[in-house]
């Protein structure tokens, strides 16, 4: 069974990492796959992000980090998934997550989305918020691998 863990990993947050090893159990294989061309300006080059993934994920045979555009569930069908898995972190999540799910169930009947509950340590963890707390000079450790925040540092400009 492979499986699709999409997103846009700007940067990858360890909720994401969680996320992937937990899902990476669930399947066959993972694919790790990053949203390439996206309407919201990615701080991070596809690229970028992809590398740090690698970077953190390591050598697992079973996870693999890739990157698309255009449709998921078009991408998915390419990969020959049958499982989107998706994390949820809060109600607020909720109505955007199922709305995506929905969509992707009409476009898509055969591929299911399932979702993973994040855990409670990092429940309250963003991309977003990790990069606006990094900026104004925050500590954010506990919130990133150390490959992350190292790149983190070399990438954003603190307290402006
Ligand atoms: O980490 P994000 O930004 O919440 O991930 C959103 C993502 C990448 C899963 C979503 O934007 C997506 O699937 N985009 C691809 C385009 C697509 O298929 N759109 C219709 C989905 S309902």
């Amino acid at each position: 069974m492979i499986a699709i863990y999409p997103g846009s990993f700007d940067p990858i947050t360890n909720g994401h990492l969680d996320l992937i090893e937990r899902g990476a159990k669930l399947c066959d294989r993972l694919i790790v796959a990053v949203l390439r061309n996206q309407h919201k300006q990615p701080f991070f080059t596809a690229a970028e992000r992809m590398e740090m993934l690698r970077e953190v994920v390591g050598e697992n045979p079973r996870i693999e980090v890739d990157s698309f555009d255009g449709l998921l569930v078009d991408y998915a069908r390419r990969k020959q998934a049958s499982i989107i898995i998706r994390g949820i972190r809060a109600i607020s999540d909720y109505e955007y997550e199922l709305q995506m799910a929905l969509m992707n169930r009409r476009l898509c009947p055969s591929i299911e989305t399932v979702f993973l509950m994040a855990s409670e340590a990092y429940s309250f963890v963003s991309s977003k918020l990790v990069k606006e707390v990094f900026r104004l000079g925050g500590d954010v450790a506990n919130m990133v691998p150390p490959s992350v925040e190292a790149r983190l540092r070399e990438r954003v400009p603190r307290g402006v």
